[in-house]
């Protein structure tokens, strides 16, 4: 029985940093791997830090093959979608996705992770996010209610026992960059049909249209996922941290795909108000498998 990574399921947490890492030579690459898995949070009863480490798909098959999913990528190609669309590749080799109840234990937290792999790599992208208003995004959209809840979480984003890599996760962390003032110049009911839900409860729309988000990610259509999105940013910058786990990476792919218009052709009209800035899948593996590398 594995045990998977506590941070996946940590909700309700308001203080959020994603640190990714790129190795500085690629022949030390379990080195970092072994140092990365000895970081702890602090021993505190009070305010403590929940972290998750995911690893570039393929650089954890190397570190680890007996406890590597064979057939999981990393986000190695930009998708070109319809009308000049596009979703950047920005893979790096591994991230520490940090959050607890308040940013100074993060902050903390996050600096002493970057001094512990000095040497082995570099922080290569930074984010920090925090929610807002309660549940929702920055669009002013609930987010989440179409979520497994917690009972039900675990089966939909890990890997089963008896497979390699059991008890671990698949995750796609992309950065969205809001379009805010050409957002905010619809009509509430025009962005309603953007999202497919209304906005003040999130009712899903009886009639909703083909290009509308929920509809593009449809999880009777894709397979289930388990989303820990936040805003992030700045007041002039600023937009969603799509965190989505799953036990399999085709419902994440192919969820993008359909944003992007390559399965049907229609592309998601909440795309048109809102764009990736990066792009990565990592591979999150089980408590168990983490503890071997130390
Ligand atoms: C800026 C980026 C995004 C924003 C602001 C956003 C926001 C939302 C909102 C407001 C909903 C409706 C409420 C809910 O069920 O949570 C939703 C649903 C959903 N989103 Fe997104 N989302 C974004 C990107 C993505 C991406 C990249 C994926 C997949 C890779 C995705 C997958 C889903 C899924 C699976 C649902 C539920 C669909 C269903 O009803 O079955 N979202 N999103």
């Amino acid at each position: 029985m594995y045990t998977p990574q506590a941070g996946i399921f940590a909700l309700g947490t308001s203080s959020h940093a994603y640190l990714e890492f790129d190795i500085l030579d690629a022949k030390k690459s379990k080195e970092f791997a072994s140092t990365i898995s000895s970081i702890h949070e602090p021993r505190t009863t009070t305010g403590g830090v929940n972290f998750v480490i995911g690893f570039r798909p393929e650089l954890w098959r190397d570190i680890a093959p007996n406890h590597a999913p064979p057939d999981v990528e990393g986000f190695n190609n930009a998708i070109r979608g319809a009308e000049g669309f596009d979703m950047p590749a920005t893979q790096h080799d591994a991230l520490v996705w940090l959050s607890g109840s308040a940013y100074d234990v993060i902050f903390d937290m996050a600096r002493s992770v970057v001094h512990d792999v000095a040497g082995q790599a570099s922080l290569t992208e930074e984010t920090s996010s925090w929610p807002y208003r309660h549940d929702r995004d920055l669009t002013g959209f609930i987010d989440g209610s179409e979520n497994p809840t917690l009972l039900d979480a675990p089966d939909v984003a890990l890997l089963p026992e008896g497979v390699p890599g059991a008890g671990g996760s698949v995750l796609l962390l992309q950065k969205w960059k809001h379009k805010t003032t050409e957002w905010e110049a619809l009509p509430a009911d025009h962005q309603e049909g953007i999202m497919g839900r209304t906005k003040l409860d999130s009712i899903e729309l009886e009639n909703k249209p083909p290009d509308s988000h929920v509809a593009r990610t449809d999880q009777d259509e894709f397979g289930e996922i388990f989303r820990r999105n936040m805003p992030y940013g700045t007041v002039d910058n600023h937009g969603t941290m799509f965190v989505g786990f799953s036990a399999d990476q085709k419902r994440l792919s192919r969820m993008l795909d359909s944003m992007a218009g390559l399965i049907t052709g229609t592309r998601d009209a909440l795309t048109r108000y809102t764009q990736p800035l990066t792009g990565s899948y990592y591979f999150v593996p089980s408590v168990e498998s983490l503890r071997r590398l130390r």
